[in-house]
């Protein structure tokens, strides 16, 4: 059993912010942060493009940056949320430059700023084409300055102790009182008692097998509040990015960043036509659910697995210069980007809903929090604006942190159950969880990817049905395992995309159904 103040439950982008801040402002309070992977293994390790924020203001302006992201998000945005994310931007990039973050200028001294798809102006702040390490490398140094944050990694958050687990609570809200935690290295289950709980998991993307996320995005987080009661939403939409590069083997694979049809790059088919002006006037530079989806019909067309991105038109030096790890990367798979084109296709990227949050980050759990991709804000609504990802986690990292820093936290005077494995074996059938994890990506890319249909929808559930019971049972026997809980996650996380998906009866952004199409 282990006491603090402050339960983090990831190390990416938003945990490290809001741990940073609270232990910052109280040095006499306790911080850990549990992760499962190595300490910087998150899915802002990868991130490209760079993060939105308005600082140009002779060309641009809060109502222009608002404007796009109303616009991406094809309705469903909170505007007022929208609104509160923009103005903020410019305060918490001041933060991340004072905690040693370097972003790219011009000869002027200048932010050297990038386009993306849906943006109306150069906006993004970038480290070359790999702003997210240089995020990440500059938290974990301030993390590791600050003697009240313990990071914990190889730690794998299990499930939330809620009301539940406790006998003769004396509240009936719907509270967390912390977490188990699995020691990955002995495999003992430890129980982390904590005034407040922050969960910031990241994203989902491993749900299909085919995505630009790392392997530790399995949806951990939105699954544990699912299974504590906390409200979940608008798990429809998942952001598909158009440009992925093309592995025949499928599976995880390497981001070509949007920045790059910013930088002038065409998208073509096999016969060389350039298609995405017969489908929007933005052409390449239309939002993300728009591309995708011109690309989706442009393969269904031509039968084709992939389509080009074609860059050898472009000032191949700056284009070095701007995205040396893309370069790197295309050079690896033996394509030389001056003169061939780069196969792409559409991966899972980004879950646009996730677990409910009000301005201040609370989930509708009392002492539970969620900030980063794993929450849904609001921010998005139907489909995400490029780069407006980092922002909204700098943001709620800071409004978590305000909200705490005037509000006492509740005691924890209660008693906590350990974990109980009692009658659990060590589970020898490892190629049990493999097949079911395959069968389940293969179920969410066929019937659950940028078009769908109810027919499919409803066959996915049923096929969904057979795979959880068998990982139910397996669960229930098993002593607990990463793989096992994070395939767990998995078809929880699936349950749910599909579930709103069918209750979704208007095509909107990223969410399209063939049914919904009007005649
Ligand atoms: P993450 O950074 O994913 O961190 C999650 C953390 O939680 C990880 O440390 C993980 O190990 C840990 N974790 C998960 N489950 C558990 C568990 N059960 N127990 C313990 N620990 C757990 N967005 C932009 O705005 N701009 C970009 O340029 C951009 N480029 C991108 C490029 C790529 C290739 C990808 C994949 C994403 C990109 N995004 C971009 C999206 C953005 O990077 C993410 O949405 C953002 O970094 C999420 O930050 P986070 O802190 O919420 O989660
Ligand atoms: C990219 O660089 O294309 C990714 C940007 C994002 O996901 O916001």
């Amino acid at each position: 059993m282990m006491t603090t103040n402050y339960l983090v439950i990831g190390s990416g982008i938003a945990g490290l912010t809001f741990s940073i801040k609270i232990a910052e402002k109280f040095p006499d309070r306790t911080v850990t942060i549990v992760t499962k992977a190595d300490e910087e293994e998150s899915n802002t390790k990868y991130a490209q493009g760079g993060v939105a924020v308005v600082l140009d203001t002779e060309t641009d302006s809060f109502k222009k940056h608002i404007k796009d992201t109303l616009i991406a998000g094809d309705g469903l945005c909170d505007e007022e949320v929208v609104k509160m994310v923009i103005e903020e931007g410019p305060k918490r990039l001041k933060e991340l430059l004072l905690w040693g973050a370097n972003f790219d200028v011009d000869g002027s001294g200048d932010f050297d700023l990038g386009k993306e798809g849906g943006h109306s102006e150069y906006r993004v702040v970038h480290h070359k084409d790999i702003t997210g390490f240089e995020i990440e490398r500059a938290l974990l140094k301030r993390v590791h300055q600050l003697p009240n944050i313990c990071i914990l990694p190889h730690h794998f958050a299990i499930d939330l102790i809620t009301n539940h687990h406790i006998k003769d609570l004396k509240t009936e809200k719907l509270s967390c009182f912390g977490a188990y935690i699995l020691d990955q290295k002995t495999g003992n289950i430890i129980t982390i008692k904590a005034n407040s709980t922050l969960l910031a998991t990241g994203g989902i993307g491993c749900v299909y097998g085919h995505t630009t996320n790392p392997i530790i995005a399995t949806g951990d987080g939105v699954a544990m509040a699912y299974r504590a009661k906390a409200r979940i939403k608008d798990m429809e939409f998942v952001q598909f990015h158009p440009t992925a590069l093309y592995e025949a083997k499928g599976e995880s694979s390497f981001l070509i960043s949007e920045a790059v049809r910013g930088f002038g790059a065409y998208l073509r088919n096999k016969a060389g036509h350039r298609f995405m002006p017969d489908f929007d006037e933005r052409a390449e530079l239309a939002s993300r659910d728009i591309v995708s989806q011109s690309i989706d019909s442009e393969l269904k067309k031509s039968g084709e697995t992939y389509v080009y991105l074609d860059c050898t038109h472009l000032d191949i030096k700056a284009f070095i210069n701007h995205f040396p790890n893309i370069y790197k990367e295309c050079l690896k798979h033996h394509i030389d980007i001056k003169t061939d084109w780069i196969p792409v296709v559409p991966a899972s990227h980004y879950l646009c809903g996730g677990i409910k949050v009000n301005k201040k980050g609370k989930t509708t759990v009392a002492n539970l929090f969620a900030c980063g991709e794993c929450s849904r804000t609001g921010l998005h609504g139907a489909n995400r604006l490029a780069s407006n990802s980092l922002l909204e986690a700098l943001v709620y990292a800071h409004n978590i942190f305000k909200y705490h820093s005037k509000n006492a936290y509740p005691s924890l005077d209660l008693e906590i159950p350990d974990w109980n494995d009692e009658g659990t074996v060590i589970p020898q059938e490892h190629v049990l969880i493999q097949h079911n994890l395959k069968q389940l990506q293969a179920l969410m890319r066929d019937y659950v990817g940028i078009v769908r249909s109810n027919k499919r929808l409803k066959k996915a559930i049923r096929h969904l049905d057979l795979i959880y019971d068998e990982v139910e049972d397996l669960y229930k026997e098993s002593k607990i395992t990463t793989s096992l809980c994070e395939l767990r996650n998995m078809i929880n996380v699936s349950h749910l995309i599909i579930r709103q998906s069918l209750e979704r009866t208007e095509n909107k952004g990223g969410y399209f159904n063939i049914d919904n199409v009007k005649n």
